[in-house]
């Protein structure tokens, strides 16, 4: 590990002067939000922010507004000192550490609701997600006060709900996505992916290869409906139950696809045992 110094902050006035100080000497600052449980995927969101700006601030909050009663937020993995010491290693130059009373006061009664986008994909199965993450974001945003924020393109709804919010809500800051960083054999990088056994790990992978096998018989103009029903029994198969949603939407809307002329995003969301995955790629329709 390096002994590269992290500045840490757990409250909100000394993170924003120091922000503020920052960009006050001419020096951008970038902010990339995290759960923490930090990752190879993570660590690629730093090194793009090191390239976007002079000044890096990672935050580190498990949300609790954004995880439905029956979901991992007691078990989700928490391991503050190795983030802090990853953090460091990346070139991070701050790590805001909120605590709960400083998100979510006892008497905290605004919540950011983003329709539209939200109510397909991810948001049919994980109801009131997406406005606990644009609800947090909103806040992290406002608190840190950063130049640009960045977000992984493997919760690809997310980014757009993200960058929806800050749009229609003036918020001054660039929401810029990251590309998805993924194991050898295609496995996108999860906090969640510590949760497979050996065996769901092996499996794992097939979703991305579902994904691209879609990808790649759109561009050779082959019809949605037979890919998506084939990668829909090949998921089956392999095992994932069950499989919530494999669906070809609009890049930017997120609308279904009607229209060939348009970028798509083949994506799906589905459980290998008790884990939940999601991924999703680019496509072109020929
Ligand atoms: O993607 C995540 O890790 C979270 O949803 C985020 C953006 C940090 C908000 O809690």
């Amino acid at each position: 590990m390096s002994d590269q110094a992290i500045l840490r902050f757990d409250a909100v006035a000394p993170l924003r002067a120091r922000v503020a100080a920052w960009r006050g000497a001419g020096e951008s600052v970038v902010l990339v939000p995290t759960m923490g449980a930090l990752h190879a995927g993570h660590l690629a969101l730093v090194a793009r922010a090191r390239e976007l700006g002079r000044r890096v601030v990672a935050s580190i909050f498990v949300n609790p507004t954004q995880f439905g009663p029956t979901e991992d937020f007691s078990r989700y993995p928490r391991d503050t000192e190795t983030d802090l010491a990853l953090l460091a290693e990346a070139g991070a130059d701050a790590a805001y550490l909120p605590d709960i009373a400083t998100m979510y006061p006892p008497d905290f009664s605004t919540r950011i609701v983003v329709d539209g986008l939200t109510e397909g994909l991810c948001g049919q199965f994980r109801p009131g997600h997406f406005s606990g993450v644009a609800t947090v974001v909103t806040k992290l945003l406002n608190q840190a006060q950063p130049d640009i924020a960045l977000f992984g393109e493997k919760d690809y709804q997310q980014l757009l709900v993200i960058r929806r919010a800050v749009r229609d809500l003036d918020l001054p800051v660039a929401i810029r996505g990251v590309p998805t960083l993924r194991e050898t054999d295609g496995l996108a990088l999860s906090s969640r992916n510590r949760y497979l056994s050996a065996q769901e790990r092996a499996v794992a992978p097939r979703l991305h290869r579902v994904l691209t096998g879609i990808a790649e018989g759109l561009s050779a103009g082959a019809e949605a409906g037979p890919l998506v029903a084939k990668g829909h029994a090949a998921l089956d198969a392999a095992g994932f139950a069950p499989v919530q949603y494999l669906e070809i939407r609009d890049a930017e809307t997120l609308a279904p696809v009607t229209r060939a002329d348009r970028p798509v995003r083949v994506l799906a969301a589905a459980y290998l045992g008790r884990t939940r995955l999601i991924d999703n790629v680019a496509a072109l329709r020929s």
